[in-house]
């Protein structure tokens, strides 16, 4: 069975999408680390009533980026984690998390990128006047949003609430990343 790091900073829903898909057999592994980078976020409640293992850290209290990356680079090969999946990590990956997992880092974004990138994804898109809104998996690379994409999913949507967008796309992202998940595993 294959294992996962789940990254999370805040809400966690896709976190808890991803370790339910896990416990119940939906996804053929098991979800053996939360990394959190800010403790307090609700994402660590939902791993403690999941019995998720957690790893919360805040980076001022580490001299640099590669000082607290090679920590969770530890933690991460302590538990052989296979795949890392962002899920509303908040933080940029440096250059020693993808050394160290090159090739192993997905992330879902709230756009069909390369479009609307960054932290504001749905405001942009609705401020635009968008029409068409998705989801994209992608592999993390060093650029921000920018590496491979695994898979999208389009929605039409014609009105102008972000809030509204952000519900409709959350449900897709849950199946997506899921199934994402799934189908990258399948291949390894
Ligand atoms: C999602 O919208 C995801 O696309 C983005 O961050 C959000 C995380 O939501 N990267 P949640 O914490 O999983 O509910």
């Amino acid at each position: 069975m294959k294992t996962l790091a789940v990254f999370a900073s805040g809400t966690g829903t896709n976190f808890v999408a991803i370790a339910k898909a896990c416990a119940s057999g939906v996804i053929d592994a098991r979800v053996a680390l939360l990394v959190c980078d800010k403790p307090g976020a609700p994402v660590l409640d939902r791993a403690r009533e999941l019995g998720v293992e957690a790893f919360a850290f805040s980076a001022k209290d580490y001299a640099s980026k590669a000082h607290y990356e090679a920590e969770i680079v530890k933690r991460l090969d302590e538990k052989q984690v296979d795949l890392v999946c962002l899920a509303g990590y908040m933080r940029i990956v440096g250059e020693t998390l993808l050394h160290a997992y090159e090739g192993k880092i997905l992330n879902i974004h709230p756009s069909l990128l390369p479009a609307f990138k960054g932290a504001h994804a749905v405001e942009q898109a609705v401020a635009y006047g968008v029409k068409v809104y998705g989801i994209t998996v992608h592999y993390v690379d060093e650029s921000l949003d920018g590496g491979r994409i695994i898979a999208q999913r389009a929605f039409p949507y014609e009105g102008n609430d972000p809030a509204e967008v952000h519900r409709i796309g959350q449900k897709i992202e849950h199946e997506l990343y899921v199934e994402t998940i799934n189908k990258v595993l399948c291949e390894r």
